[in-house]
């Protein structure tokens, strides 16, 4: 038998009506906020991950489906949405244009990790972009809005901060960084001494619990601010305090991607294991002038959909549309047309085996449909058709030309 690919899973129709009430959730507050959908291709090429995400990160290094096309062109299958939608933005001349441009996404991306719980090969997210702000009130801004759409979803959450600082003060820390790990070279694992040479900072998320304990020695990030990404992390507290949002500070937080600088985030359940990320996001104020745009402020998030699609509370089916059945053979015909003319504007579903009413009825509440619609021997003798409402519990026989107004 043919299977699907590890780590790739079917969605099958009560996970899709999760994940389509999470979209759909997720879509109207982003448009609350004032972002637009936006769609990149699944496929782009390689170079533009690389340049993005970054030769040292895990993503670019070791997960990419990546390959050559008949075309001889080296393409991959996206492992995230942000450089798409940076591309996009300056090959439509956006960057140009100046202004503020907001967009939203969502779809599939594709990393070749170790499948497990809550870690798939080909998962989904639900992501925003925004062009133009400098300001942190728009990181304020996305952080709010995360917690709107997880308000509106049921779900809890504790929200990690840091600032990763500018090119004025990380530069600097991260000498001073690479200076405290050239004295403990032996401490510390074999992906930390690739770290070092390719991005030290990244060491400060390592795993390893030896690696860890070092790192608490290590220099601190937080402390190395230059005095405007301090003050705009200041104010960012500020501005989450003001609206009741809780965080706390983890100054180890650094991110998988290497286009983030001063604000990174990450949203985590308790409730899912280990793959706890529900969420991450930050500044990537250089990108678009890496991808050979205009120098343009910019910051995003996205959410991992299926780790979510357990956490949402959804609210009660209502029942929905029309179920028709026919006691008797003679009556199909007339059961048929009665059923596909309220199609236009209801969900119909029409049972063609004959049965008792009994069965009938039955057959209405599998399918959580609103009226059970039923001719039988008398109903057609009389061009009637007997209908019950199986929410008010209520029943009546109207006429066939009554019943279709
Ligand atoms: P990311 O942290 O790599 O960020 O992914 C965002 C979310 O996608 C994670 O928090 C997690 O919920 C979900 N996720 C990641 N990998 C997997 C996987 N293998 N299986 C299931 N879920 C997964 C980004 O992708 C950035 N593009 C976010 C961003 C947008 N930053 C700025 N703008």
């Amino acid at each position: 038998m043919i299977r699907s690919l590890r780590g790739m899973n079917d969605i099958l129709s009560e996970d899709y009506e999760r994940f389509e009430y999470f979209i759909k959730t997720a879509s109207e507050v982003a448009r609350r906020y004032g972002f637009h959908y936006i769609e990149t291709p699944l496929l782009e090429e390689t170079a533009l991950f690389k340049r993005s995400v970054g030769e040292s990160s895990d993503i670019v290094g070791k997960e990419m489906y990546q390959f050559n096309d008949k075309g001889g062109n080296d393409v991959c299958l996206r492992p995230e949405g942000t450089a798409g939608v940076v591309r996009a933005f300056v090959q439509n001349k956006l960057d140009r244009k100046g202004g503020i441009h907001r967009f939203f996404y969502h779809g599939p991306m594709f990393r070749y990790e170790r499948p497990q719980k809550g870690r798939l090969r080909e998962f989904h997210q639900f992501g925003v972009e925004s062009f133009g702000v400098a300001s942190v009130y728009e990181d304020a801004s996305l952080i709010m809005m995360i917690s709107d759409i997880f308000k509106a979803l049921g779900i809890g959450y504790t929200l990690q901060l840091n600032s990763l600082g500018d090119q004025n003060c990380m530069p600097q820390y991260r000498e001073s960084l690479v200076e405290f790990l050239d004295l403990h070279v032996s401490e510390i694992c074999n992906d930390c001494k690739r770290r070092k040479e390719t991005n030290p900072i990244r060491v400060l998320d390592c795993k390893n619990e030896a690696c860890q304990n070092l790192y608490k020695e290590a220099p601190k990030l937080f402390t190395s601010l230059c005095e405007s990404c301090k003050s705009d992390f200041d104010t960012l507290l500020k501005l989450l305090d003001a609206n009741a949002i809780a965080y706390e500070i983890d100054t180890h937080l650094v991110r998988g991607l290497d286009y983030y600088s001063k604000t990174a985030f990450e949203f985590v359940s308790t409730e899912i294991g280990a793959q706890s990320a529900i969420a991450g996001g930050g500044r990537y104020d250089r990108l678009v002038e890496f991808l050979d745009g205009k120098e343009t402020p910019a910051i995003g998030f996205a959410i991992g959909i299926e780790r979510l699609l357990e956490l949402i509370v959804m609210p009660q089916k209502e029942r929905e549309g029309y179920y028709f059945g026919a006691m008797d053979a003679e009556a199909l015909e007339t059961i048929i047309k009665a059923g596909q003319a309220k199609r236009s504007t209801d969900t119909v579903i029409i049972e063609y085996t004959p049965k008792s009413l009994k069965a009938h009825l039955k057959g209405a509440d599998r399918v959580n449909a609103r009226y059970c619609a039923v001719i039988g021997e008398n109903e057609l003798k009389d061009a009637k058709i007997w209908v019950k409402d199986l929410q008010e519990s209520k029943e009546e026989t109207l006429s066939l030309t009554q019943f279709k107004k």
